[in-house]
């Protein structure tokens, strides 16, 4: 079956890190991304989700320095230079591997957060925050599934937000715009705290999950990691036994 045009643009899709630093993005788009992530599905259409839109410069570089430290502990410390070559088996040229690995350990790949001309950075980064509670804080009429079952209510919030996450990004790339969503600088209790403290988001009710840099892209970007078919991640009926089109 043929891809139709809404496929096509889920599949054309790249995580972008590096960005015109000529173009900014006006708040009409940057408004009009937000308003379509608010369309995404949420548990009893509570909404448990709050956008920053950053576009000060010192703030950027606050999250981008947090993102870059906490990458050279990930990638240059923590993750075998054998498992980076196999995640990135997909480039082809030797040195083009080299590179990419070499700016995945120094922390440079992730310069793009800071926001700066040299380092080809987005001129918008949005702060996802989620309502972990999900009781009925969002909205306060609303007493959700989260609260009566307690649990639930992070996982609700959560999923949520990446759906709401997901929206924003293939909005933002059907207005032609790029995205990266990151999250290492929020991986650590201590990130967290600092960045909620930074841009004074309610920690810990509301929780800073995902970030969002949106700009114009400064290449295009078609080369990506690979996905794997249905065949290998669908099972028929019950797990283990492959899905496949029927003949
Ligand atoms: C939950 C989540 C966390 C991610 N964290 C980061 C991150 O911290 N930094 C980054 O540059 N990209 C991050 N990404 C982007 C992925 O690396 C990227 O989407 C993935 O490698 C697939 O590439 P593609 O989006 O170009 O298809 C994250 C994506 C998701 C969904």
């Amino acid at each position: 079956m043929e891809d139709n045009e809404f496929i096509k643009l889920i599949k054309a899709r790249r995580a972008i890190r590096d960005y015109d630093t000529e173009r900014d993005v006006p708040d009409e788009l940057i408004y009009k991304i937000i308003e379509t992530g608010g369309y995404a599905p949420s548990a009893e259409n509570q909404q448990p989700w709050r956008i920053i839109v950053v576009r000060d410069k010192e703030l950027q570089e606050f999250i981008g320095q947090i993102a870059v430290d906490r990458t050279i502990l990930l990638f240059g410390r923590a993750t075998p230079r054998q498992e980076l070559e196999r995640r990135l088996s997909y480039i082809r040229s030797k040195a083009s591997l080299e590179r990419t690995i070499d700016i995945l350990i120094t922390g440079r790949r992730f310069e793009y957060i800071k926001g700066k001309p040299e380092t080809n950075g987005a001129p918008v980064l949005l702060v996802l925050a989620v309502d972990q509670t999900h009781v009925g804080n969002s909205q306060p009429t609303l007493r959700g599934t989260g609260g009566v079952y307690g649990w639930s209510a992070p996982r609700h919030a959560v999923v949520a937000g990446g759906m709401m996450m997901q929206n924003m990004m293939l909005a933002a790339a059907s207005l032609g715009l790029g995205t990266c969503v990151s999250s290492v600088q929020l991986d650590h209790f201590d990130d967290v705290r600092a960045i909620s403290e930074k841009l004074g988001i309610p920690f810990p009710h509301w929780v800073p999950i995902l970030c969002l840099t949106v700009g114009y892209p400064k290449y295009e970007r078609t080369l990506g990691p690979p996905r794997q078919p249905p065949e290998e991640i669908a099972f028929l009926n019950k797990w283990g036994e492959p899905f496949k089109i029927r003949e």
